[in-house]
Protein backbone atom coordinates (compact mmCIF):
# COMPACT_ATOMS: atom_id res chain seq x y z
CA UNK A 1 0.00 0.00 0.00
CA UNK A 2 0.97 3.82 -0.69
CA UNK A 3 0.54 6.63 1.28
CA UNK A 4 0.29 8.86 -1.74
CA UNK A 5 -2.79 6.54 -3.03
CA UNK A 6 -4.82 7.14 0.36
CA UNK A 7 -4.62 10.32 0.19
CA UNK A 8 -5.31 10.46 -3.38
CA UNK A 9 -8.65 8.43 -2.52
CA UNK A 10 -9.79 10.73 0.50
CA UNK A 11 -8.91 14.09 -1.69
CA UNK A 12 -11.39 12.29 -4.26
CA UNK A 13 -13.99 12.37 -1.79
CA UNK A 14 -13.91 8.04 -1.77
CA UNK A 15 -14.73 5.96 1.60
CA UNK A 16 -11.46 4.58 2.87
CA UNK A 17 -11.11 0.73 4.16
CA UNK A 18 -10.11 0.06 7.45
CA UNK A 19 -6.68 -1.91 6.36
CA UNK A 20 -5.97 2.44 4.81
CA UNK A 21 -6.59 4.08 8.03
CA UNK A 22 -4.85 1.34 9.99
CA UNK A 23 -1.91 1.78 7.32
CA UNK A 24 -2.10 5.49 7.94
CA UNK A 25 -2.18 5.56 11.80
CA UNK A 26 0.49 2.94 12.05
CA UNK A 27 2.86 4.09 9.66
CA UNK A 28 2.77 7.81 11.11
CA UNK A 29 2.48 6.62 14.45
CA UNK A 30 5.71 4.47 13.77
CA UNK A 31 7.56 7.61 11.84
CA UNK A 32 7.18 5.38 8.48
CA UNK A 33 4.46 8.09 7.19
CA UNK A 34 6.10 11.69 7.35
CA UNK A 35 4.09 15.08 8.71
CA UNK A 36 3.37 16.31 4.93
CA UNK A 37 1.43 13.15 4.12
CA UNK A 38 -0.26 12.50 7.26
CA UNK A 39 -1.01 16.61 6.72
CA UNK A 40 -2.48 16.15 3.17
CA UNK A 41 -4.76 12.92 4.83
CA UNK A 42 -5.84 15.09 7.15
CA UNK A 43 -6.89 18.58 4.75
CA UNK A 44 -8.25 16.22 2.38
CA UNK A 45 -10.28 14.82 5.26
CA UNK A 46 -11.05 18.35 6.45
CA UNK A 47 -12.76 18.69 3.03
CA UNK A 48 -14.24 15.37 1.95
CA UNK A 49 -15.53 14.24 5.88
CA UNK A 50 -15.79 10.54 6.81
CA UNK A 51 -18.24 8.36 7.08
CA UNK A 52 -19.35 6.84 10.99
CA UNK A 53 -17.31 3.65 9.92
CA UNK A 54 -14.36 5.39 9.04
CA UNK A 55 -14.74 8.06 11.82
CA UNK A 56 -14.75 4.39 14.13
CA UNK A 57 -11.66 2.64 12.23
CA UNK A 58 -9.72 5.79 12.97
CA UNK A 59 -10.78 6.07 16.73
CA UNK A 60 -9.83 2.25 16.98
CA UNK A 61 -6.41 2.67 15.13
CA UNK A 62 -5.65 5.62 17.33
CA UNK A 63 -6.83 3.50 21.04
CA UNK A 64 -4.66 0.66 19.63
CA UNK A 65 -1.65 2.94 18.72
CA UNK A 66 -0.40 2.98 22.50
CA UNK A 67 -1.57 1.41 25.77
CA UNK A 68 -4.87 0.51 27.06
CA UNK A 69 -5.79 1.00 30.22
CA UNK A 70 -7.67 -2.99 31.75
CA UNK A 71 -10.28 -1.48 34.12
CA UNK A 72 -12.01 -5.43 34.46
CA UNK A 73 -10.54 -6.17 37.66
CA UNK A 74 -12.96 -3.36 39.06
CA UNK A 75 -16.73 -5.10 39.49
CA UNK A 76 -19.28 -3.18 37.64
CA UNK A 77 -19.87 -1.43 34.41
CA UNK A 78 -17.86 1.51 34.72
CA UNK A 79 -19.17 5.03 33.33
CA UNK A 80 -16.64 7.69 31.99
CA UNK A 81 -17.86 10.95 32.13
CA UNK A 82 -15.71 13.82 29.10
CA UNK A 83 -16.76 17.30 28.95
CA UNK A 84 -15.56 19.25 25.93
CA UNK A 85 -13.89 22.04 28.13
CA UNK A 86 -15.23 24.88 29.44
CA UNK A 87 -14.40 28.31 32.16
CA UNK A 88 -14.97 26.84 35.79
CA UNK A 89 -16.42 23.74 35.11
CA UNK A 90 -15.85 21.58 38.49
CA UNK A 91 -18.43 18.88 37.64
CA UNK A 92 -15.82 16.20 37.91
CA UNK A 93 -15.06 16.91 41.47
CA UNK A 94 -18.70 16.77 42.60
CA UNK A 95 -20.45 14.19 40.24
CA UNK A 96 -17.65 11.46 40.89
CA UNK A 97 -18.20 11.33 44.60
CA UNK A 98 -22.09 11.81 44.11
CA UNK A 99 -22.41 8.59 41.60
CA UNK A 100 -20.06 6.68 43.40
CA UNK A 101 -22.58 7.51 46.62
CA UNK A 102 -25.17 5.39 44.79
CA UNK A 103 -22.95 2.18 44.19
CA UNK A 104 -21.34 3.82 40.49
CA UNK A 105 -17.80 2.38 40.02
CA UNK A 106 -15.73 6.20 39.17
CA UNK A 107 -12.31 4.72 38.15
CA UNK A 108 -10.74 8.19 36.83
CA UNK A 109 -7.80 8.83 35.11
CA UNK A 110 -6.80 12.34 35.04
CA UNK A 111 -4.86 15.24 34.15
CA UNK A 112 -3.83 18.27 34.62
CA UNK A 113 -3.15 20.29 31.34
CA UNK A 114 -2.75 23.87 29.94
CA UNK A 115 -6.15 26.09 30.48
CA UNK A 116 -7.48 29.13 33.13
CA UNK A 117 -7.33 26.56 35.38
CA UNK A 118 -5.31 23.33 35.75
CA UNK A 119 -7.07 19.95 35.29
CA UNK A 120 -9.50 18.15 37.86
CA UNK A 121 -6.30 16.89 39.17
CA UNK A 122 -5.10 20.09 40.18
CA UNK A 123 -7.85 20.94 41.81
CA UNK A 124 -7.97 18.11 43.86
CA UNK A 125 -4.25 18.84 44.71
CA UNK A 126 -5.92 21.62 46.30
CA UNK A 127 -6.84 19.81 49.67
CA UNK A 128 -3.62 19.45 51.79
CA UNK A 129 -1.94 16.13 51.49
CA UNK A 130 -4.10 14.66 48.30
CA UNK A 131 -1.89 12.54 45.98
CA UNK A 132 -2.95 10.73 42.91
CA UNK A 133 -0.07 8.57 42.86
CA UNK A 134 -0.65 5.13 43.70
CA UNK A 135 0.22 1.22 41.47
CA UNK A 136 -2.57 0.13 39.60
CA UNK A 137 -3.23 -2.56 42.35
CA UNK A 138 -4.14 0.18 44.64
CA UNK A 139 -6.00 2.19 42.65
CA UNK A 140 -8.39 -1.00 41.13
CA UNK A 141 -8.95 -1.89 45.63
CA UNK A 142 -9.63 1.59 46.33
CA UNK A 143 -12.39 1.18 43.23
CA UNK A 144 -13.35 -1.96 43.85
CA UNK A 145 -13.84 -0.29 48.06
CA UNK A 146 -14.68 2.86 48.02
CA UNK A 147 -16.63 2.84 44.39
CA UNK A 148 -13.91 5.66 43.78
CA UNK A 149 -10.65 6.73 43.09
CA UNK A 150 -8.28 9.14 41.28
CA UNK A 151 -5.12 8.46 39.71
CA UNK A 152 -2.74 10.65 37.27
CA UNK A 153 -2.36 9.94 33.53
CA UNK A 154 0.68 7.16 32.87
CA UNK A 155 1.15 4.95 30.48
CA UNK A 156 1.34 5.77 26.60
CA UNK A 157 -1.99 6.24 25.98
CA UNK A 158 -3.41 6.74 22.26
CA UNK A 159 0.39 8.01 20.71
CA UNK A 160 -1.45 8.31 17.27
CA UNK A 161 -3.51 11.15 19.15
CA UNK A 162 -0.97 13.04 20.47
CA UNK A 163 1.07 13.31 17.58
CA UNK A 164 -1.66 13.72 14.77
CA UNK A 165 -2.89 16.98 16.93
CA UNK A 166 0.17 18.34 17.08
CA UNK A 167 0.21 18.18 13.51
CA UNK A 168 -3.44 19.26 13.20
CA UNK A 169 -2.42 22.43 15.64
CA UNK A 170 0.08 23.78 12.99
CA UNK A 171 -1.63 22.53 9.74
CA UNK A 172 -5.61 24.06 10.55
CA UNK A 173 -6.68 21.14 10.66
CA UNK A 174 -8.03 20.98 14.23
CA UNK A 175 -12.11 22.37 13.43
CA UNK A 176 -13.17 19.20 11.57
CA UNK A 177 -15.48 16.67 12.92
CA UNK A 178 -13.92 13.66 12.33
CA UNK A 179 -11.16 14.55 13.52
CA UNK A 180 -12.04 16.12 16.93
CA UNK A 181 -14.52 13.35 17.66
CA UNK A 182 -12.26 10.40 17.00
CA UNK A 183 -9.21 12.28 19.25
CA UNK A 184 -11.96 12.91 21.81
CA UNK A 185 -13.64 9.09 21.67
CA UNK A 186 -9.97 7.57 21.17
CA UNK A 187 -8.75 8.90 24.54
CA UNK A 188 -12.18 8.07 26.69
CA UNK A 189 -11.94 4.16 25.21
CA UNK A 190 -8.07 3.71 25.76
CA UNK A 191 -8.89 4.65 29.21
CA UNK A 192 -11.11 1.45 29.77
CA UNK A 193 -14.72 2.78 30.06
CA UNK A 194 -17.26 0.73 29.38
CA UNK A 195 -19.78 3.58 29.27
CA UNK A 196 -19.40 7.03 28.23
CA UNK A 197 -21.38 10.29 29.27
CA UNK A 198 -20.25 13.14 27.11
CA UNK A 199 -20.66 16.92 28.19
CA UNK A 200 -20.11 18.75 24.92
CA UNK A 201 -20.49 22.41 25.72
CA UNK A 202 -21.64 25.31 23.60
CA UNK A 203 -21.41 28.74 23.37
CA UNK A 204 -18.81 31.90 23.33
CA UNK A 205 -16.53 30.02 25.72
CA UNK A 206 -16.83 26.72 24.30
CA UNK A 207 -14.72 24.55 21.65
CA UNK A 208 -17.57 24.77 19.28
CA UNK A 209 -19.21 28.10 19.94
CA UNK A 210 -22.80 26.86 17.62
CA UNK A 211 -25.32 25.23 18.70
CA UNK A 212 -25.55 22.78 15.12
CA UNK A 213 -21.44 22.36 15.43
CA UNK A 214 -22.06 21.23 19.01
CA UNK A 215 -24.70 18.42 18.14
CA UNK A 216 -22.92 17.28 15.55
CA UNK A 217 -19.91 16.62 17.30
CA UNK A 218 -21.89 15.08 19.98
CA UNK A 219 -23.87 12.68 17.38
CA UNK A 220 -20.11 11.91 15.98
CA UNK A 221 -18.97 10.99 19.32
CA UNK A 222 -22.17 9.07 20.59
CA UNK A 223 -22.14 6.80 16.61
CA UNK A 224 -18.23 6.64 16.83
CA UNK A 225 -19.13 5.02 20.97
CA UNK A 226 -21.91 2.80 19.77
CA UNK A 227 -19.86 1.39 16.92
CA UNK A 228 -17.52 0.28 18.97
CA UNK A 229 -19.17 -1.60 21.57
CA UNK A 230 -19.32 1.68 24.39
CA UNK A 231 -22.69 2.60 25.38
CA UNK A 232 -22.40 6.16 24.96
CA UNK A 233 -24.80 9.75 25.25
CA UNK A 234 -24.13 13.04 25.11
CA UNK A 235 -25.82 16.29 26.50
CA UNK A 236 -25.23 19.59 24.89
CA UNK A 237 -24.83 22.37 28.09
CA UNK A 238 -24.30 26.29 27.96
CA UNK A 239 -20.78 27.83 27.93
CA UNK A 240 -21.76 31.81 26.77
CA UNK A 241 -20.59 32.44 30.47
CA UNK A 242 -18.92 30.58 33.14
CA UNK A 243 -20.09 27.35 35.01
CA UNK A 244 -20.90 28.47 38.28
CA UNK A 245 -19.60 31.28 40.23
CA UNK A 246 -15.95 30.29 41.27
CA UNK A 247 -12.87 29.95 38.89
CA UNK A 248 -10.30 29.09 40.39
CA UNK A 249 -8.66 25.75 42.26
CA UNK A 250 -9.44 25.90 45.54
CA UNK A 251 -12.28 28.04 44.59
CA UNK A 252 -13.66 25.51 42.71
CA UNK A 253 -13.55 22.67 45.08
CA UNK A 254 -15.19 24.65 47.71
CA UNK A 255 -18.34 25.29 45.34
CA UNK A 256 -18.31 21.69 44.21
CA UNK A 257 -18.47 20.28 48.09
CA UNK A 258 -21.52 23.19 48.39
CA UNK A 259 -23.04 20.86 45.81
CA UNK A 260 -22.81 17.78 47.52
CA UNK A 261 -24.47 19.52 50.30
CA UNK A 262 -27.32 20.36 48.49
CA UNK A 263 -26.40 23.97 48.37
CA UNK A 264 -23.87 25.87 45.56
CA UNK A 265 -25.33 27.71 42.13
CA UNK A 266 -28.14 26.28 40.19
CA UNK A 267 -26.24 25.60 37.15
CA UNK A 268 -23.55 23.62 38.49
CA UNK A 269 -25.66 21.15 40.61
CA UNK A 270 -28.12 20.77 37.91
CA UNK A 271 -25.49 20.53 35.60
CA UNK A 272 -24.12 17.32 38.21
CA UNK A 273 -27.70 16.09 38.52
CA UNK A 274 -28.39 15.44 34.66
CA UNK A 275 -24.69 13.96 33.71
CA UNK A 276 -24.88 11.76 37.17
CA UNK A 277 -28.64 10.83 36.33
CA UNK A 278 -27.26 9.49 33.03
CA UNK A 279 -24.42 8.14 34.53
CA UNK A 280 -25.89 5.97 36.83
CA UNK A 281 -28.66 4.60 34.27
CA UNK A 282 -25.75 3.82 31.58
CA UNK A 283 -23.95 1.59 35.09
CA UNK A 284 -27.94 0.01 35.11
CA UNK A 285 -28.41 1.53 38.93
CA UNK A 286 -31.95 2.38 37.97
CA UNK A 287 -34.25 1.63 36.01
CA UNK A 288 -35.24 5.22 33.91
CA UNK A 289 -33.12 8.49 34.40
CA UNK A 290 -36.19 9.98 37.11
CA UNK A 291 -35.44 6.90 38.92
CA UNK A 292 -31.57 7.62 38.77
CA UNK A 293 -31.91 11.17 39.45
CA UNK A 294 -34.26 10.84 42.50
CA UNK A 295 -31.69 8.47 43.74
CA UNK A 296 -28.84 10.83 43.33
CA UNK A 297 -31.02 13.55 45.10
CA UNK A 298 -31.32 11.18 48.49
CA UNK A 299 -27.78 10.64 48.31
CA UNK A 300 -27.22 14.40 48.57
CA UNK A 301 -30.03 14.62 51.20
CA UNK A 302 -28.93 11.74 53.46
CA UNK A 303 -25.40 13.19 53.42
CA UNK A 304 -23.91 9.60 51.86
CA UNK A 305 -22.45 11.42 48.58
CA UNK A 306 -20.96 13.88 51.44
CA UNK A 307 -19.02 10.58 53.16
CA UNK A 308 -17.75 9.17 49.74
CA UNK A 309 -16.35 12.39 49.22
CA UNK A 310 -14.24 12.03 53.11
CA UNK A 311 -13.59 9.04 53.09
CA UNK A 312 -12.21 8.99 49.14
CA UNK A 313 -9.71 11.94 50.45
CA UNK A 314 -8.64 10.13 52.76
CA UNK A 315 -7.97 7.28 50.91
CA UNK A 316 -5.85 9.18 48.57
CA UNK A 317 -3.72 10.79 52.12
CA UNK A 318 -5.92 13.79 51.99
CA UNK A 319 -7.36 16.18 55.07
CA UNK A 320 -11.17 15.04 54.92
CA UNK A 321 -11.38 17.73 57.31
CA UNK A 322 -11.80 20.15 54.84
CA UNK A 323 -15.44 19.24 53.61
CA UNK A 324 -16.58 20.49 56.84
CA UNK A 325 -14.03 23.05 57.49
CA UNK A 326 -13.67 24.29 53.70
CA UNK A 327 -11.56 27.51 54.83
CA UNK A 328 -8.97 24.78 55.58
CA UNK A 329 -8.13 24.87 51.47
CA UNK A 330 -5.39 27.37 50.34
CA UNK A 331 -6.87 30.86 50.61
CA UNK A 332 -5.31 34.22 48.63
CA UNK A 333 -3.74 36.78 50.36
CA UNK A 334 -5.90 39.50 49.16
CA UNK A 335 -9.46 40.23 48.36
CA UNK A 336 -10.59 42.64 45.35
CA UNK A 337 -13.87 43.77 44.26
CA UNK A 338 -14.61 44.55 40.95
CA UNK A 339 -16.94 47.00 40.21
CA UNK A 340 -19.45 47.48 37.85
CA UNK A 341 -18.69 50.67 35.99
CA UNK A 342 -22.74 51.03 34.51
CA UNK A 343 -26.03 49.80 36.02
CA UNK A 344 -27.83 47.51 33.96
CA UNK A 345 -29.00 43.86 33.35
CA UNK A 346 -25.91 41.45 32.53
CA UNK A 347 -26.53 40.54 28.80
CA UNK A 348 -23.11 38.47 28.30
CA UNK A 349 -20.16 37.55 30.52
CA UNK A 350 -17.24 36.32 27.81
CA UNK A 351 -16.50 33.49 29.61
CA UNK A 352 -12.90 33.37 27.92
CA UNK A 353 -11.56 36.59 29.13
CA UNK A 354 -12.75 35.53 32.66
CA UNK A 355 -10.86 32.49 32.42
CA UNK A 356 -7.70 34.29 31.29
CA UNK A 357 -7.58 36.86 33.93
CA UNK A 358 -8.13 33.75 36.15
CA UNK A 359 -5.22 32.67 34.77
CA UNK A 360 -3.23 35.72 34.85
CA UNK A 361 -4.18 35.90 38.74
CA UNK A 362 -1.88 32.33 38.33
CA UNK A 363 -4.53 29.88 38.52
CA UNK A 364 -4.02 28.33 35.45
CA UNK A 365 -0.90 27.53 33.52
CA UNK A 366 0.36 29.07 30.21
CA UNK A 367 3.06 26.91 29.12
CA UNK A 368 3.28 22.77 30.10
CA UNK A 369 6.08 23.65 32.96
CA UNK A 370 4.22 26.75 34.61
CA UNK A 371 3.21 26.72 38.50
CA UNK A 372 0.18 27.33 39.62
CA UNK A 373 -1.51 28.98 42.85
CA UNK A 374 -4.25 27.17 44.28
CA UNK A 375 -5.33 29.40 46.14
CA UNK A 376 -6.18 32.10 43.39
CA UNK A 377 -8.91 33.01 41.15
CA UNK A 378 -12.11 34.93 40.80
CA UNK A 379 -15.76 34.87 42.23
CA UNK A 380 -18.48 35.95 40.03
CA UNK A 381 -21.43 37.93 41.80
CA UNK A 382 -23.60 38.40 39.18
CA UNK A 383 -24.39 36.09 36.06
CA UNK A 384 -26.27 36.57 32.68
CA UNK A 385 -29.89 38.14 33.72
CA UNK A 386 -28.82 39.53 36.77
CA UNK A 387 -29.59 43.43 37.56
CA UNK A 388 -26.69 45.08 38.86
CA UNK A 389 -26.11 48.81 40.32
CA UNK A 390 -23.17 51.48 39.33
CA UNK A 391 -20.46 50.73 41.82
CA UNK A 392 -22.00 47.63 42.90
CA UNK A 393 -19.41 44.47 43.16
CA UNK A 394 -19.83 42.06 40.37
CA UNK A 395 -16.70 39.77 41.11
CA UNK A 396 -13.83 39.70 43.78
CA UNK A 397 -10.31 38.71 42.64
CA UNK A 398 -8.36 36.34 45.03
CA UNK A 399 -4.84 37.11 44.27
CA UNK A 400 -1.67 36.91 46.26
CA UNK A 401 -0.62 40.03 44.66
CA UNK A 402 -1.81 43.40 45.20
CA UNK A 403 -1.31 45.58 41.77
CA UNK A 404 -3.87 43.50 39.87
CA UNK A 405 -6.02 46.37 38.32
CA UNK A 406 -5.17 44.76 34.97
CA UNK A 407 -6.68 42.15 35.98
CA UNK A 408 -10.16 43.67 37.37
CA UNK A 409 -9.99 45.80 34.20
CA UNK A 410 -10.03 42.03 31.93
CA UNK A 411 -12.85 41.29 34.27
CA UNK A 412 -15.20 44.66 33.80
CA UNK A 413 -14.64 43.90 29.94
CA UNK A 414 -16.25 40.31 29.91
CA UNK A 415 -19.22 42.29 31.34
CA UNK A 416 -21.66 43.72 28.48
CA UNK A 417 -24.69 45.08 30.29
CA UNK A 418 -28.13 46.28 28.77
CA UNK A 419 -31.03 48.73 29.72
CA UNK A 420 -33.41 45.59 28.43
CA UNK A 421 -34.60 42.87 30.12
CA UNK A 422 -32.62 39.45 29.44
CA UNK A 423 -34.09 36.00 29.61
CA UNK A 424 -31.69 33.60 31.87
CA UNK A 425 -30.12 31.18 29.40
CA UNK A 426 -31.27 27.29 29.14
CA UNK A 427 -28.14 24.88 30.93
CA UNK A 428 -28.95 21.84 28.74
CA UNK A 429 -29.64 22.75 25.26
CA UNK A 430 -30.20 18.90 23.86
CA UNK A 431 -29.96 15.65 24.78
CA UNK A 432 -28.17 12.70 22.32
CA UNK A 433 -28.46 9.38 22.39
N1 LIG B 1 -9.86 17.93 22.17
C1 LIG B 1 -9.27 16.77 21.80
O1 LIG B 1 -8.93 15.94 22.64
N2 LIG B 1 -9.06 16.55 20.48
C2 LIG B 1 -9.41 17.42 19.53
O2 LIG B 1 -9.22 17.14 18.37
C3 LIG B 1 -10.02 18.62 19.92
C4 LIG B 1 -10.24 18.85 21.26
Amino acid sequence: MRMVDVIEKKRDGLKLTKEEIRFAVEGYTNGKVPDYQMSALAMAIFFQDMTTDERAELTLAMVESGDQIDLSAIEGIKVDKHSTGGVGDKTTIALAPLVAAVGVPVAKMSGRGLGHTGGTIDKLESIPGFSVEMDTATFQELVNHNKLAVVGQTGNLTPADKKLYSLRDVTATVNSIPLIASSIMSKKIASGADAIVLDVKTGSGAFMKELDQSKELAEAMVAIGKSLGRDTMAIISDMNQPLGLTIGNALEVKEAIEVLKGEGPDDVRELCLTLGSQMVYLAKKAASIEEARQQLEEVIANGEALNVLKTFIKAQHGDPSIVDSPEKLPEATYKIAVHAKQSGTVSEIVANKIGTAAMVLGAGRATKDAQIDLAVGIVLHKKIGDYVEAGEPIATLHANKENVEHVSKMVQEAYSFTEQKVEKLPLIYDVIQ
